[in-house]
């Protein structure tokens, strides 16, 4: 098989752990509400799920700030046939570039814990990063209007030892796919490292992510410091059960 670009792996790693029917269900659950209204994806990278959404005719605009992700959402939308065009915007650009635009802004999947670290190899940032890019996700909301956002769940750090997961093997694309994943929590740098070795049709892919380690209350705190007026805790949608979901009421 030609080798895979790392957006192709991810898309790979999403089908081989995750239930694809089960994300657009909850999606479907949170969008629902703003039939009428405007949605903003902000980091949608390859577009798991939310392609499927809007084929079935949900009005959501896609952004992210990397462009090989870009890349492959319009490659995953093309082959299924949707009519889409994404938006290279970085979280911190979108108060000026889409200023009070939407009702709902989703920014899931673990997404901001990568802020300053998705297109790097290295640890890289503090949680200022972090702030800019809420603050500017936030400007982006109209008043009355919400953010739906996740980071890992604080009930699966563990200090003393990495975290492995062998996933059974699942066929994706007629091809069968092992995955391996090894998350590594480091209190004193505040970090968190992702390693993922992906075995498809016997090609083996690794890669490495580093993550900001983010606690619950502090991540509250600083939706809050940024003008969100509430924050609840959504208990109901499990997609991924280490996932902390939050929406954030402006
Ligand atoms: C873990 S992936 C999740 C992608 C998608 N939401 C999903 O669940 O499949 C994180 C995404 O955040 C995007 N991202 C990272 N830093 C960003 C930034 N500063 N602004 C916008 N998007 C960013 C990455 O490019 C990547 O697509």
């Amino acid at each position: 098989m030609k080798p895979l670009s790392f957006p192709a792996q991810i898309d790979y790693y999403l089908d081989a752990v995750t239930c694809r029917d089960t994300l657009v269900e909850s999606l479907e659950s949170i969008i629902k509400p703003y039939r009428f209204g405007r949605v903003l994806d902000c980091s949608v990278g390859t577009g798991f799920g939310v392609i499927d959404l809007i084929r079935t005719g949900h009005n959501i605009v896609c952004s992210d700030a990397c462009s090989d992700m870009l890349r492959r959402f319009s490659e995953n939308a093309h082959r299924d046939n949707v009519q889409t065009s994404p938006l290279k915007i970085q979280w911190d650009e979108l108060g000026y570039k889409l200023p009070e635009s939407f009702d709902l802004v989703l920014c899931r999947g673990n997404s901001i814990v990568y802020s300053d670290m998705w297109e790097s190899h290295q640890m890289l940032g503090d949680l200022n990063g972090v702030k800019k890019a809420i603050n500017g996700i936030y400007k982006a909301i109209r008043n009355d209007g919400c953010l739906y956002i996740d980071i890992p769940s604080e009930k699966h750090f563990n200090f003393d030892a990495p975290l492995v997961i062998e996933h059974e093997e699942k066929s994706v694309n007629c091809l069968p796919v092992r995955v391996r994943e090894k998350i590594t929590h480091d209190e004193a740098s505040l970090k968190r490292k992702w390693d993922v070795d992906i075995s498809i049709a016997g090609d083996v892919y690794k890669f490495t992510k580093y993550s900001h380690l983010i606690k619950e209350n502090t991540f509250i705190s600083m939706l809050q410091q940024a003008g969100f007026r509430r924050v609840e805790r959504v208990e109901s949608c499990q997609y991924r059960a280490h996932y902390c979901e939050l929406v954030a009421y402006k």
